[in-house]
């Protein structure tokens, strides 16, 4: 079979290698109209990643929230008021930073006037890894930190434990290294305030790791 012309491939791909910028935001409008999984049915609107097309560091989480959902920007809500915080204890500046999640819609289940968050499924997470790919294609980051189970599942394409995994810099293809951590919503369901500074510095390292690598490579 021929080789596509560069005229026949979608267009976020021709900008790619010229204009990673433009690339980006053609992939951006691309996933709007995303019906690849069901899970544009309940959600609002689609939530690409944010930041830099030159970030040297990347970080994914699992899906948007209720307040992501209504803004259409990823970790504005609870979790990403402490991503927020871990991120400058780590002296890491969120606007030099690209931050995206592995599922771009919001999963929930409406019940009453609420939203109740479900987990996607791992087919649901396979499915939505076409885009990270292409994030991660375009934007060639040195560092990818997974932020919990949702996000090491769709980078490393299998099952990991977040705790064998983490404080570590992990090989991927490209010269790309993973950082494997928690979810900073992992730190919001903590009842005890020692547990809750324990796993804020132990999720502070790992960002400092990440970022420092990012730096250096
Ligand atoms: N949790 C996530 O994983 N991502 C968001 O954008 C918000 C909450």
């Amino acid at each position: 079979m021929a080789r596509p012309s560069e005229a026949d491939l979608p267009l976020f791909r021709q900008e790619r290698v010229n204009d990673p910028e433009a690339a980006l935001k053609l992939l951006a409008a691309e996933a709007k109209g995303c019906t690849r999984c069901d899970l544009y049915r309940n959600a609002t609107q689609t939530v690409f990643g944010e930041g830099p097309a030159d970030a040297s560091l990347m970080l994914v989480g699992e899906q948007p929230g209720d307040q992501e959902d209504l803004v259409a920007r990823p970790f504005v809500g609870p979790a990403g008021k402490a991503l927020d915080k871990a991120l400058e204890a780590g002296g890491i500046d969120r606007a030099q930073v690209y931050v995206t999640n592995a599922v771009k819609h919001f999963k929930n289940e409406p019940r009453g006037k609420r939203r109740i968050h479900k987990k996607p499924d791992t087919s649901e997470i396979d499915i939505c890894r076409w885009w990270l790919g292409n994030e991660l294609d375009i934007i060639q980051p040195n560092v990818v930190v997974a932020l919990g189970a949702t996000a090491a599942r769709a980078l490393m394409h299998k099952a990991l434990s977040i705790n064998a995994s983490r404080g570590r810099l992990i090989a991927l293809e490209d010269e790309m290294k993973a950082v494997i951590t928690v979810h900073p919503s992992y730190l919001l369901r903590l009842r005890e305030e020692r547990d809750k500074r324990r796993e804020f510095d132990f999720l502070v390292k790992d960002l400092r790791l990440a970022a420092d690598a990012a730096r250096r490579s």
